[in-house]
């Protein structure tokens, strides 16, 4: 029922579709037109990008360097607050991420963005709120202790910085791979003839992976999920260092766009891990209160559901293998457009403002899931979701156990 709302998407699964039989020079002359008209869209949109050497400030686009800058800088100047490397790239750069909570026995929340590395907006929110919580914790904001008191906040803001990078190319041909989504790998041949470089690293994690898009291995997709699971270093590595966290406490993907609030799973449609309640529960509250806020309007469901069926994603690994209290995607603004990939740089804060409000509400919820016996304040009779075919395979945590007993209980009175 989505669907209409995404021509995009529709769109470019069906040029997917058509690619095998489209001959080269076809495909070439289109992709120059197409190149042409977001062009056209970046001239209007970005009159100019930061100079290189301004430091960064919410509310623009920046380099790969700037953003490290800026993470290092805070690192340097704030109590508690650290630079972390949480993985490798293809190009052997390091993956970084800020640390905010200095307890490491105690449980992480891990925010990431920027997996798909055309996704600027999504990158924007990672810096922002880096920079938004950093400042909460200098000035000692009582939120922001309770969330240090029970966990450490670790915020990943450009998880794929060779695909980022390509994205920006200020030097030759500006903006020429602005829409480039996977990751930097080296070419590969599908045929004899068709040969491209690139994996979609959130097809790439080991739940549900399959090598074919749409029953084709064809390494020019801009699916192309890679040749086997965690064969990108980025996904491997990344995976291996959420794999080594004491506990994983919540987790959240960003990507854009959608304006979409996702929970598991990805991979099929209606199948969902055993807290699906809680995650529907607590969905409705963060679509409610990004609405309050400033009267966006989020939809939330499984990717799966709401967009299209994606094997290999991190969402999905995480909630398999990590079991997470709380697994999202968030798809940000805008709900769509055409090159709704490439958001006005005037929406870069109230865009990430409304994921701060989303991201609040969650863990302040995941705090109080901790502490039993439970007490609901819903008042409103909620739906109870669709849940044709539970996923039996998820680890079970006796404390989650209690937890969906005490919500069972609550939802069927
Ligand atoms: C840093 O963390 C320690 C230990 O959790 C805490 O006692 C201290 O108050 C924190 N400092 C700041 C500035 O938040
Ligand atoms: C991209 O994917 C290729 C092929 O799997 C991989 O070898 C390469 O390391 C990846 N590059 C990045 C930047 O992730
Ligand atoms: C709400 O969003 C609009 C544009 O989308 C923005 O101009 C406005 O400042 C935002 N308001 C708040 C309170 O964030
Ligand atoms: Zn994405």
């Amino acid at each position: 029922m989505r669907f209409e709302l995404f021509p995009l998407f529709l769109g470019s699964i069906h040029l997917i579709k058509s690619l095998p039989v489209v001959d080269d020079a076809l495909r070439q002359k289109r992709e120059k037109e197409r190149n042409e008209a977001i062009y056209a869209q970046f001239e209007s949109i970005f009159p100019a990008l930061p100079p290189k050497n301004v430091p960064l400030q919410p509310g623009d686009y920046y380099s790969l360097r700037q953003i490290e800058n800026f993470m290092y800088q805070l690192a340097e100047t704030h109590a508690n607050t650290t630079v972390i490397t949480v993985g490798r790239s293809e190009q052997n750069r390091e993956i970084l991420g800020v640390q905010l909570g200095i307890d490491e026995t105690k449980p992480y929340v891990v925010i990431d963005a920027g997996i798909h590395a055309r996704e600027w907006s999504a990158i924007h929110v990672g810096y922002y709120l880096i920079e938004r919580y950093s400042k909460l914790l200098e000035s000692k904001d009582a939120m922001i202790s309770r969330f240090l008191s029970h966990f450490n906040l670790v915020i990943v803001p450009v998880l794929n910085p060779d695909g980022y990078i390509y994205t920006r190319d200020e030097v030759t041909e500006p903006f020429k791979h602005r829409l480039w989504r996977k990751n930097r790998s080296t070419m590969r041949c599908f045929s004899r003839i068709r040969c491209c470089e690139g994996v979609d690293l959130n097809r790439n994690w080991d739940l549900a992976f399959t090598a074919k898009t749409d029953g084709v291995e064809d390494p020019c997709s801009d699916v192309y999920p890679g040749p086997k699971p965690f064969s990108e270093a980025e996904t491997r590595t990344y995976s291996e260092w959420l794999r080594s966290l004491p506990k994983l406490e919540a987790y959240f993907t960003l990507h854009s766009h959608g304006q979409l609030w996702l929970y598991p799973y990805a991979y099929a449609k209606e199948t969902y891990p055993k807290s699906i309640e809680r995650a529907v529960y607590v969905s409705e509250k963060v679509v409610e209160a990004i609405y309050r806020y400033n009267g966006t309007r989020y939809y939330h469901g499984s990717p799966a559901d709401m967009l299209y069926t994606s094997p290999g994603s991190s969402m999905d690994w995480v909630q398999r293998e990590l079991n997470p209290k709380f697994a999202f995607t968030i798809e940000v603004r805008p709900l769509t457009k055409e090159y709704g990939f490439i958001l006005e740089k005037s929406l870069l804060i109230p865009a990430s403002e409304e994921i701060f409000i989303g991201i609040n509400v969650v863990l302040e919820e995941s705090i109080r899931f901790r502490q039993f016996p439970y007490q609901f304040t819903g008042t409103t009779q909620r739906p109870r979701p669709r849940v044709e075919m539970l996923e039996q395979k998820d680890p079970v945590d006796p404390s989650d156990e209690k937890f969906d007993e005490a919500w069972m209980k609550w939802i069927d009175s």
